[in-house]
């Protein structure tokens, strides 16, 4: 069968992190897009549609049952993870919210401290503060990739436990695993980093320091 719809390119890259065969969450699935387009791929083995609001459910119940996924994908109102087992997940998508909010989903769910466990992750803002968290709490990030959505950059990273609580340094907060030597899309994203510093930094030099490392680590690769 054809995937009736295709997802933007920031789930797109949120997709492309969950393992094949994976049992998926969405947590704030709202109209539950990417894990309906993963299971009519046949990517994944089972889905949690979660959501914390009835509304956004409910949208996301619509679009499984216009693909007649009922029996695949569970719809459930959860606040994060609170209403999920850890023998139900695999791979868990938090995507489309702020830092603060995913690292305090991350927070009420300890099971999450395995390693068998993914966490695709794709904060709106604020992302320096989730990548530190990670670090300071033994997650590691394994990948990170960034996209074009409606012409503004977005970054996912894929992390997951290690057990290392070895703080990383505020340049990498900022930069993370991204790719600027290989990839466009990697520079447009630090590149809105390197924005968001400088417009912070009147009040702060170390801002200031930041902002211009980041071009710097940028500059060479920038042919475009
Ligand atoms: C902007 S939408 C993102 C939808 C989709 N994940 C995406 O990235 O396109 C954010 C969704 O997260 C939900 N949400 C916010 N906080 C949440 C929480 N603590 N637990 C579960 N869902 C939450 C909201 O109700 C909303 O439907």
């Amino acid at each position: 069968m054809q995937t009736p719809f295709s997802l933007d390119s920031r789930l797109e890259l949120c997709a492309g992190f969950v393992r094949a065969g994976a049992k998926l969450a969405d947590i704030g699935t709202d109209h539950a897009y990417l894990p309906v387009a993963l299971m009519l791929k046949k990517h994944i083995s089972s889905a949690i549609a979660a959501d914390i609001n009835p509304e956004p459910l409910s949208r996301g119940k619509q679009t499984i049952d216009k693909y007649d996924l009922a029996h695949k994908i569970q719809v459930r109102l959860s606040d994060g993870l609170l209403a999920i087992a850890p023998d139900e997940v695999d791979d868990i998508v938090i995507a489309g919210m702020g830092a603060d909010t995913i690292i305090g989903i991350i927070s009420a769910a300890p099971w999450l401290k395995h390693r068998d466990k993914h966490l695709i992750l794709q904060p709106m803002t604020k992302g320096e503060r989730l990548i530190k968290y990670l670090y300071d709490n033994g997650f590691e990030i394994i990948n990170q990739k960034a996209c074009i959505a409606d012409g503004k950059p977005y970054t996912v990273m894929l992390a997951s436990y290690t057990g290392n609580e070895e703080p990383c340094d505020e340049l990498f907060t900022y930069t993370g695993r991204l790719h600027p030597e290989l990839y466009k899309e990697d520079r447009e994203f630090l590149y809105l980093q390197s924005r968001i510093l400088s417009k912070r930094s009147a009040a702060d030099e170390q801002n200031a320091r930041l902002s211009q490392m980041i071009i710097e680590r940028i500059k060479p690769y920038d042919k475009d």
